[in-house]
């Protein structure tokens, strides 16, 4: 099985979870666009999405799913969304599509997170892919000095705006011994918006692709 064949078959499997006339919490990259496709073969029993991206929403509405306002939305049953990588503790470093922000909060407001993703991406210790840090434009400079402090090597995601007209920093090389208290340490610089460690609001359910098919994690 290829790589994306293993997306495909957790982004697939995850549609079992998802009950009929609720609202989805949808999230980004090139697994859950397998989700989305998939979600749209049964879009009539579904009440709609709430999206964390402006590419999941043109997906979506692409595909006929009418896509929520979290503002108007009182709850989200099931947020399905990847990840760059995922420990056994559920800990995960998401934002390699740089739309970490947008994922976490419809993350803390879904029920039940369900991560799909390739084997490829369970790690036994979150950092060897770069940490993304969401950072207001005119603190990149401060920002990347202080998590030069914390012991990262930043790198400025040349060319990349996100969703919400912020800057990425990519920290290479950090120890992340302690996933709950970095993801705290960074996010309490001023200027940053939000880091891509999602260790206080873990994944519940992780559906890996596996050469042997879809496998599901509680
Ligand atoms: C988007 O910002 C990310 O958090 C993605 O969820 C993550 O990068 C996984 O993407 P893929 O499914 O494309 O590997």
């Amino acid at each position: 099985m290829t790589q994306d064949e293993m997306k495909k078959s957790a982004a697939v499997k995850a549609l079992e979870f998802v009950k009929d006339d609720t609202i989805v919490g949808v999230g980004t990259g090139s697994t859950v666009n397998y989700f989305i496709d998939a979600l749209a073969t049964k879009k009539d029993r579904i009440s709609g999405a709430v999206s964390s991206s402006e590419e999941s929403t043109k997906r979506l509405m692409a595909l006929g799913i009418e896509v929520f306002d979290l503002n108007n939305i009182d709850a989200i049953d099931v947020y399905v969304d990847g990840a760059d990588e995922i420990t056994e503790h559920m800990h995960m470093i998401k934002g390699g599509g740089a739309a970490l922000t947008r994922e976490k909060i419809v993350a803390a407001v879904a029920k039940t997170f369900i991560c799909i993703a390739d084997e490829s991406k369970q790690v036994p210790m979150l950092g060897k892919f770069p940490l993304p840090v969401e950072v207001i434009p005119m603190a990149r400079s401060y920002i990347a000095r202080e998590l030069v402090k914390l012991g990262g090597d930043p790198v400025y995601r040349q060319g990349v705006v996100t969703d919400n007209g912020n800057v990425i920093l990519d920290v290479h090389n950090l120890d992340i011994i302690n996933p709950k208290q970095l993801e705290s340490d960074i996010n309490a610089l001023v200027g940053v918006v939000t880091n891509g460690l999602f260790a206080h609001r873990c994944a519940d359910i992780l559906i890996l692709g596996t050469a042997l098919g879809p496998k599901i994690i509680k």
